[in-house]
């Protein structure tokens, strides 16, 4: 045993066929090409809408809401793919996202939390919210590659659109705070809270009944 690996040790060190420092090279450097080449096309394959819609029939439901909205079927035919808002542009963090995206998504797909459309419904808020934690955190930068605010002519945008743009960024508003559910349906409010019984009687001493019900959120 000791004596087979004390023979492939040699023959790695001293290999049998003598090569120039030149062939060295360029096998090296094709062989580098080859990884790199298969490695951008698995990325660029697995970016696709057809992989993102079709790979797990859980995204069919955001395909088919995705297809009938502005970024995926207008007058122009321009229109933005689900890595284009999902997946950051630049490769570092491309790979980040997509690493992160294969753990949590395979995950989902083992434990099938949102393997039937009332399962989506109700894991669909919490989804929601991470996607827009996510664009508050980076000002929207998956929007801006596209909507540049500095080719914006706002001369051409209607008038409530001029007026909110042009107070947004001193404001801290991103895109996302202000154009949610732009490829999507939105996720629905949670159910209200019943309303207090205001038949019976306030008890002795108890406070007047709108005083029980939750402040309206400031918006
Ligand atoms: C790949 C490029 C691309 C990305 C990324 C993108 N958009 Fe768009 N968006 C477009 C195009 C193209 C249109 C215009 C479609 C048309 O009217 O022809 C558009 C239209 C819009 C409109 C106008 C809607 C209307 O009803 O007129 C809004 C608002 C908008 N996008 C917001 C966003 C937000 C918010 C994001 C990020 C979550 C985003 N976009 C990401 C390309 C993109
Ligand atoms: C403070 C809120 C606010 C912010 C932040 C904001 N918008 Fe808007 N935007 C609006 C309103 C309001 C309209 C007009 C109503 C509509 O089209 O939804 C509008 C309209 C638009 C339109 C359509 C313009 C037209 O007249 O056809 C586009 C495209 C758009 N916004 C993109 C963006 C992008 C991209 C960002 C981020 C860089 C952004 N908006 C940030 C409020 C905002
Ligand atoms: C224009 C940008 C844009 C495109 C294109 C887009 N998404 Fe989204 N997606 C969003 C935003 C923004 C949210 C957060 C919820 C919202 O505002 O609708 C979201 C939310 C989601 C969610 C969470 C559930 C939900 O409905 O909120 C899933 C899953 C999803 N997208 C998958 C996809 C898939 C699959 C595609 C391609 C078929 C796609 N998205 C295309 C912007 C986009």
């Amino acid at each position: 045993m000791a004596g087979r690996i004390r023979r492939m040790w040699d023959a790695l060190r001293r290999p049998p066929v003598r090569m120039s420092l030149g062939a060295v090279l360029i096998i090296g450097a094709v062989s580098a090409w080859v990884a790199w080449g298969s490695f951008v096309y698995v990325i660029e394959e697995t970016s696709t809408n057809n992989f993102c819609a079709n790979a797990c029939h859980e995204m069919n439901i955001s395909f088919a809401e995705y297809s009938k909205s502005i970024h995926g079927h207008n007058r122009t035919g321009v229109t933005a793919t689900c890595a284009d808002c999902h997946i950051p542009h630049t490769m570092v963090k491309k790979v980040i996202r997509k690493t992160e995206a294969g753990f949590t998504d395979v995950m989902g797909k083992i434990s099938g939390v949102i393997d039937t459309p009332e399962k989506f419904e109700a894991h669909r808020m919490a989804m929601a919210e991470k996607v827009w934690a996510d664009m508050k955190k980076n000002d929207s930068r998956e929007c801006r590659f596209c909507h540049d605010r500095k080719k914006m002519d706002a001369e051409q945008q209607g008038s409530m659109a001029q007026r909110k743009h042009a107070t947004a960024v001193e404001q801290g508003k991103t895109c996302i705070d202000c154009h949610q559910g732009v490829a999507h349906n939105l996720p629905e409010e949670p159910e209200p809270a019943p309303a207090p019984d205001t038949t019976a009687p306030p008890a002795e001493g108890s406070a007047a009944p709108d005083a029980a019900t939750p402040p309206t959120p400031q918006t």
